[in-house]
């Protein structure tokens, strides 16, 4: 069940795909943000959040509206993306978010940003060139017991059935399983995690605490 590594960036890169992207993220967004979303109600964390690769913005706005408290830096490596979430942005939420570029990847393109309460991520980590430098990089970047909060799709086996390759089952290829992000995060010296699967399975989550 091996990984494929898709060149997703160019993808990202594309205003006119980084449209699509934006209009199947609204239509899709319960199914896709249900878990995470309550979960962090849950968590209801305070302060600075910096989320990452925030792609058109859907989640961004949506973890503003519930959480008023908080101020949010979007970051996402695509200036095209950036430029769509500024576009999408709700006046009411302008005060609140701040849009910038930056790659995961590289430290000196967001370290001077700061230090944040929590950092998350949703369906970008098997788009990431490096996985362990980035998370290496955002584990670096959180306050004394700040969260590390990535949420992404899941390989699963059943999947190697199937014969399509339309994109979303790509995604699940490129993937990474739950002992790859554990050896990941064995190599960079992080012990205090969690690694759920969510329903329906081909989701997961890993909750990094500093
Ligand atoms: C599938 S989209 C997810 C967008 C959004 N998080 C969501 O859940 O709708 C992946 C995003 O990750 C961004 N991305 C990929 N590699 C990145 C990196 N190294 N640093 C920051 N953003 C990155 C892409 O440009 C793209 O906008």
């Amino acid at each position: 069940m091996e990984r494929i590594v898709e060149n997703h960036q160019d993808y990202f890169f594309d205003i006119e795909n980084a449209k699509t992207y934006l209009t199947d993220a609204k239509n899709a967004s319960k199914a896709r943000f249900s878990n995470f979303l309550s979960s962090l109600k849950k968590l209801d964390i305070k302060g600075k959040y910096l989320e990452i690769g925030s792609g058109p913005g859907i989640i961004t706005q949506l973890i503003a509206t519930q959480h008023p408290d908080v101020e949010i830096i979007a970051n996402d490596i695509s200036p095209e993306m950036i430029k769509l979430a500024q576009l999408d942005l709700a006046e009411n939420l302008k005060s609140r978010i701040k849009y910038m570029t930056g790659d995961a990847c590289d430290i000196d393109s967001i370290k001077d940003l700061g230090e944040f309460d929590l950092i998350y991520s949703t369906f970008t980590l098997h788009h990431w060139d490096n996985a362990e430098l980035a998370i290496k990089n955002l584990h670096s970047m959180l306050k004394d017991n700040g969260l590390l909060y990535i949420h992404d799709l899941k390989r699963v086996r059943w999947l190697y059935y199937i014969k399509s390759q339309t994109g979303f089952f790509n995604s699940i290829r490129a993937a990474y399983r739950p002992n790859e992000i554990k050896a990941m995060l064995n190599r960079i010296g992080i012990k205090n995690f969690k690694i759920r699967t969510i329903f329906p399975f081909f989701m997961q989550s890993i909750l990094i605490r500093n």
